[in-house]
């Protein structure tokens, strides 16, 4: 009987017990729920903070001399960051998710006077191709600018026609140079090239290292996101009408300006190596003229392409000349359907040879440049234009005093 009471007893007691138990388990429970939800809040605090203060990023949004040095520890997002703006940007950042592990990626702002070069071709493609048209979008309203891209052996001889050129119209344009490394020359600081010169390299005609050069114009100039068109120009091109026109017109364009034609001669398809099949074919071949003009999304499309610069480094080589084939047959291949294939920079290859005609003090009048200016017929969005050209080669450092005198024509001062 008793040993039935202390059973009775016993299992009341482990009853009690048990609600006891799952009361406490309860609110233990609960308790762990709010703690567990408070850490995440001061966590999630404490991540924020840092990221804004304790990283540096966004005193990394601001000129420091290293700015290009080996990427640090800060986080990834200091690029979103800078760039974008942090209560507008939205969650989801457009870049591929693998892009976390890596290092940061420090853009320049969009301000001339902080454009730092970066040295190492890879690094510099790289931050470039990040800049990609879908990031911009996020960026809002800016006025687009035109990238003037200069591969020269050294300075500038016509750069006072393009002084005349640029002049009052800062904010609208962004220019790049590239010369011979041994090249020391700065013009003076109130030139439109003082310190424009980029990190440069050997450039060897007809090889490989003219579209290296080319790659690492665009490369930089990709680098500030205001730029929406890029030209590239040869010491010897003057520009064939005033800023105002030629802006306008490369702003405006729907396609981009790459002369790119099928050549069925030696010169042309005989320059073709079967060792770049099948990636490169005989029928994606393409010929043309060096001197491109190119949107922001083409221009993402040449510093980014690792499939087919390769087989044109190793099988294009002379008598094939690569500045003549590989922007041309690229352009086809990605998308024929944004390129005029024609190029927006005149030369006369009338005289045969390998090179184009010079022209010199004698030869150059109003009268030529008028001729060069409205003597064809191309099309421009569509619709017939007898503006097919805006920029010129091949012009003597001697054509300066001549061209000089005739800008005011040119450019429309006084008319
Ligand atoms: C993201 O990156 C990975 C590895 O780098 C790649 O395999 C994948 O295709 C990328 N995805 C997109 C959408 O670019
Ligand atoms: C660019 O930066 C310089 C130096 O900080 C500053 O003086 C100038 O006003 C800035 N220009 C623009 C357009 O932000
Ligand atoms: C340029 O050439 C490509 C073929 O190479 C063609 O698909 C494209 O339509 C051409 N563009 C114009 C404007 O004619
Ligand atoms: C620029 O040239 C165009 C014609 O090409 C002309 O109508 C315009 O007035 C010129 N602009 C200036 C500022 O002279």
């Amino acid at each position: 009987m008793s040993k039935m009471v202390q059973q009775f007893e016993m299992s009341g007691f482990a009853r009690e017990l048990y609600s006891r138990i799952t009361r406490k388990l309860h609110i233990t429970i609960s308790s762990l729920f709010l703690l567990a939800m408070a850490s995440f809040v001061v966590v999630l605090g404490t991540f924020t903070f840092k990221l804004f203060v304790l990283d540096g990023s966004i005193s990394s949004c601001f000129p420091r001399l290293d700015r290009f040095s080996p990427p640090s520890t800060s986080s990834p997002y200091s690029y979103i960051l800078c760039n974008f703006g942090f209560p507008s940007f939205p969650p989801h950042t457009p870049f591929n998710s693998s892009l976390k592990s890596k290092p940061s990626i420090d853009v320049p702002r969009d301000n001339d006077s902080m454009w730092h070069p970066v040295t190492d071709d890879r690094e510099l493609m790289r931050r470039a191709a990040m800049v990609r048209p879908n990031v911009i979008k996020f960026l809002g309203h800016r006025t687009p600018k035109v990238a003037f891209m200069f591969l020269s052996r050294g300075s500038l001889p016509l750069a006072p026609v393009w002084e005349k050129f640029f002049m009052g119209h800062e904010g609208l344009y962004s220019i790049y140079i590239h010369t011979s490394p041994e090249f020391v020359g700065e013009p003076p600081v109130t030139s439109v090239f003082y310190k424009r010169k980029i990190p440069s390299e050997p450039v060897h005609w007809g090889s490989a290292t003219m579209v290296d050069a080319e790659r690492r114009l665009l490369a930089n100039a990709l680098l500030d996101h205001a730029n929406e068109r890029f030209v590239l120009l040869s010491e010897a091109c003057i520009p064939l009408f005033n800023f105002t026109t030629v802006y306008n017109y490369l702003i405006g364009a729907e396609q981009s300006f790459i002369s790119s034609f099928d050549d069925p001669r030696p010169t042309g398809r005989g320059r073709y190596n079967k060792r770049m099949s099948p990636r490169v074919s005989l029928a994606d071949w393409r010929k043309g003229s060096q001197w491109f003009e190119v949107n922001r999304n083409l221009a993402v499309e040449i510093i980014s392409d690792d499939s087919y610069y390769p087989l044109f480094r190793n099988y294009c080589r002379p008598p094939c000349y690569v500045d003549e084939h590989y922007v041309p047959t690229l352009v086809n291949i990605v998308s024929p359907q944004l390129n005029t294939n024609r190029s927006i920079t005149w030369v006369d290859w009338s005289n045969p040879g390998p090179h184009p005609r010079e022209y010199v003090k004698k030869g150059v009048s109003m009268a030529l440049l008028n001729l060069i200016r409205q003597g064809s017929k191309c099309t421009y969005n569509g619709r017939t234009t007898s503006i097919c050209f805006l920029f010129a080669r091949k012009f003597h450092p001697s054509t300066l005093d001549p061209l000089l005198r005739m800008t005011p024509v040119l450019f429309g001062f006084n008319v």
